[in-house]
């Protein structure tokens, strides 16, 4: 259940008060925020601009501009495939493609079901085992159709 909008605004503000003393603290309260909440509500935006005195249309440019802030909950499982070049020259654009019609949805979407949202990264560290992946945390190297059928299995549980 989506909690209501005081509540949304007072964790904001906790999240504010724990990194607005930082030099160039949108960010980092952004970071804290996706922490909290598991992504940035559209509730927080107005909170964080007042207390930093910016406008809402700055914090809500900075939140679309970084993939890396969700703007919607989050699936049960997080995938995040490298799109980067080490893993895209050794077939990533086939298993991506492939996945994401196993999975129904495309990157920056979650399912419908709620079990898995799909991301795409940009080098995981793994280009020795491309292509690669990270699932709820953890890495996957040398994917290949076999392995891709079984992430898509498995998210659906
Ligand atoms: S390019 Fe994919 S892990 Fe480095």
């Amino acid at each position: 259940m989506q909690p209501a909008s005081t509540e949304i605004a007072s964790r904001t503000a906790a999240v504010i008060n724990e990194f607005k003393a930082l030099d160039g603290p949108l960010l980092p309260i952004l970071h804290g925020i996706q922490e909290e909440f598991g992504y940035v509500p559209g509730e927080s935006l107005p909170v964080i601009a007042s207390a930093l005195n910016i406008s809402n249309a700055e914090v809500h440019g900075v939140v679309t501009f970084y993939h890396d802030y969700r703007r919607h909950p989050a699936g049960r499982h997080v995938l995040k495939v490298c799109r980067a070049e080490a893993c895209q020259s050794m077939g990533g654009d086939a298993l991506a493609a492939k996945l994401q019609q196993l999975l129904g949805i495309g990157f920056h979407e979650t399912a419908r079901d709620g079990s898995v949202t799909l991301e795409p990264v940009y080098c995981l560290g793994l280009c020795a085992c491309a292509p690669s992946a990270m699932l709820d945390g953890e890495v996957i190297g040398r994917l290949d159709a076999d392995k891709i059928e079984e992430i898509a299995a498995e998210v659906r549980k």
